[in-house]
C-alpha cells in the first residue's frame, strides 16, 4: 500500500457507508488523520480507530461551516476533501415530484458546493485538494435518473470550474464518475414500474462481475486527492467497468 497521506488531513463526507466508508479506510491505511461526515453514525463497525466523526447534513449550510471548521481545528490543517455523501432514486420522469427533484439535488449537487466553499480557505492554506463523487449518470444519460443524472451533471460541471477557478492558488479538484458500486446505496434502488425492457441493458458494464467494490473507487480517490496527481486537477475518471466507454 502507498504511504502518499502521511501528515496529512482529509475529511470524507458520506464516511458511515459504501464508497465513503471505504474511502475512510483507504485513506486511513495511506497514513492519513481521517474526519468522516455523516448524518448517519460513523464507525458502526468500529474499524475506524482515530477517525473523527461528525453528525453532519451536508445541506445545512451553517452545520457545514461548524463541521469543516471542526475538523480543521482537530487535524489542525486539511489537504483532502472527498464529497462522497449522494442519495439517488429512479423514476419516470411524469412521476418524480418537486421535493424528489429537491432532495436529490439538494444532497448531491448543494452539499458538494456547500462543503467545497467551506473547506476552501483551509484547502488554499495546504494547497491541498478536492475529490467529489459525481457518477457515469452524470456524463452520459440513464435510465429513469432525470434528477440524479442532473445533479451528478454538475458535480461534474462544478469540478471542472473549480479547477480552473482555483488551480493558480494551488488546489486540485478532480472527481470520480462510477458506474455500478456494491453499496446499500445501489441496493436500497427500487426498479421502476413498467420499465421499456430496451432501456434494461444500457449502460451495463463489460467487465466481470460487473458491479464494483467500493474499495476500486476508494482506490481511484485516494490517487486523484494525492500528490502523485498532481497534473490530473479537473480530471473526470470514469469507473464504470467500461459501460461509459
Ligand atoms: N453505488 C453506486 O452504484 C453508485 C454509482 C455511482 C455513483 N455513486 C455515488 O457514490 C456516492 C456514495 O454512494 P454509496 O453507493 O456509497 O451510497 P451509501 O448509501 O452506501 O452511502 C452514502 C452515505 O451518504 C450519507 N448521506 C446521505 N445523505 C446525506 C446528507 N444529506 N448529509 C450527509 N451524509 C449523507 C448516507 O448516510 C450514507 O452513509 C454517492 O454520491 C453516490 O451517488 C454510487
Amino acid at each position: 500500500m502507498p504511504q502518499r497521506y502521511g501528515g496529512r488531513v482529509a475529511l470524507v463526507t458520506g464516511a458511515a457507508s459504501g464508497v465513503g466508508r471505504a474511502t475512510v479506510l483507504r485513506l486511513l491505511e495511506e497514513g492519513a488523520r481521517v474526519a468522516g461526515l455523516d448524518t448517519a453514525p460513523v464507525d458502526t463497525g468500529g474499524v475506524f480507530d482515530g477517525v473523527l466523526g461528525v453528525r453532519c447534513d451536508v445541506r445545512d449550510e451553517e452545520a457545514v461551516r461548524a463541521a469543516v471548521d471542526r475538523v480543521a481545528a482537530w487535524g489542525g490543517r486539511l489537504d483532502l476533501v472527498a464529497n462522497v455523501a449522494g442519495v439517488a432514486s429512479y423514476a419516470h420522469t411524469a412521476d418524480v415530484t418537486l421535493a424528489e427533484w429537491d432532495r436529490i439535488l439538494a444532497v448531491n449537487l448543494t452539499g458538494t458546493f456547500l462543503v467545497c466553499r467551506a473547506s476552501l480557505p483551509h484547502l488554499v492554506t495546504a494547497r491541498g485538494a478536492i475529490v467529489n463523487v459525481a457518477s457515469l449518470a452524470g456524463v452520459r444519460g440513464w435510465r429513469y435518473s432525470a434528477a440524479y443524472s442532473a445533479a451528478k451533471g454538475g458535480v461534474v460541471a462544478l469540478t471542472r470550474s473549480l479547477a480552473v477557478e482555483l488551480a493558480p492558488s494551488g488546489v486540485r479538484v478532480a472527481c470520480v464518475c462510477p458506474g455500478s458500486v456494491d453499496t446499500p446505496l445501489k441496493a436500497a434502488l427500487r426498479p421502476v414500474p413498467d420499465p421499456d425492457p430496451r432501456l434494461l441493458e444500457h449502460g451495463r458494464a463489460l467487465v466481470d462481475p460487473p458491479v464494483a467494490d467500493p474499495a476500486e473507487v476508494a482506490a481511484a480517490i485516494a490517487y486523484l486527492g494525492s500528490a502523485e496527481a498532481r497534473f490530473a486537477t479537473g480530471a473526470v475518471l470514469r469507473i464504470d467497468g467500461g459501460s461509459g466507454v
